[in-house]
């Protein structure tokens, strides 16, 4: 059995003691959860996340790094300096990042690599837009970009990597995806996974579902055969909130 990883994904937004307090306050919230717990970061907070969430289950993860190890990229983070403070997770390839900052499958690809050479989680989001669900080519892109993301990787690191479901219309839009609709997308993912991987390996890889998931609907969605829990955005920032989600089983 898969079990089911909640990660909120704070974006550019709380401050260094803003997210201590967040930390303090949830730890006590989600203890008892048998789900996994994660927090994606700014890279400010996460020297104050990580102090403030050890002795408690709740992870700590980055919201990108740079593929170098090191050089002259300013501005950037290596996935080496994550380590060096004990990230354990990041998210690659957001569709934020594809839209505004020219992340394409191919730096994808380099960072999921590099997060591995430095024993860091990779989540790795995907998802169609709008006009790409409107055409009828969900299963395409989103099989395609997994594919992409994937390749060259060990049948170890396949099974390793969290994969997020993200549609681009359903990020920060309050539009979920149905419960069907996105179980079916979570599940040609696998199917894709399983064809290149083996069936083995695809049933291990955690697929989650993000896209204005909340507490109201977190139940419904996480519950579905394919979806192993979710990458929260918005209601990531809302400590009430968010327990509720990683809560949705209790
Ligand atoms: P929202 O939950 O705000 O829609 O954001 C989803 C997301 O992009 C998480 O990575």
């Amino acid at each position: 059995m898969r079990k089911k990883i909640i990660a909120g994904n704070w974006k550019m937004n709380m401050l260094p003691n803003e997210a201590i307090q967040f930390i303090e306050e949830l730890a006590p919230l989600v203890k008892d959860t048998e789900n996994e717990v994660i927090l994606c970061v700014p890279y400010i907070d996460l020297f104050y996340a990580l102090l403030t969430a050890q002795n408690t289950n709740i992870k700590i993860g980055a919201q990108n790094m740079h593929f170098a190890e090191n050089g002259a990229y300013t501005g950037e983070v290596s996935g080496k300096m994550l380590k060096s403070i004990n990230v354990e997770y990041v998210i690659i390839g957001h569709s934020e990042r594809r839209q505004y900052f020219n992340e394409t499958d191919e730096t994808v690809n380099k960072k999921v690599k590099v997060a591995f050479e430095n024993k860091l989680k990779p989540i790795v989001c995907v998802g169609e837009t709008l006009e790409q669900r409107e055409a009828g080519k969900v299963e395409e892109i989103i099989t395609n970009q997994t594919k992409l993301a994937l390749e060259g990787l060990t049948n170890e690191q396949v099974e390793n990597t969290i994969i997020a479901y993200e549609p681009i219309w359903a990020i920060g839009t309050g539009k979920t995806a149905t419960k069907e609709d996105a179980n079916y997308a979570v599940k040609a993912i696998r199917n894709k996974i399983a064809e290149i991987y083996g069936q083995t390996v695809a049933d291990g890889v955690i697929i989650q579902y993000g896209g204005s998931v909340k507490a109201s609907n977190a139940k419904e969605l996480f519950e579905m055969s394919d979806i192993d829990g979710g990458l929260v955005g918005g209601a990531s920032l809302k400590v009430e909130e968010f327990s509720k989600i990683v809560n949705f089983n209790k």
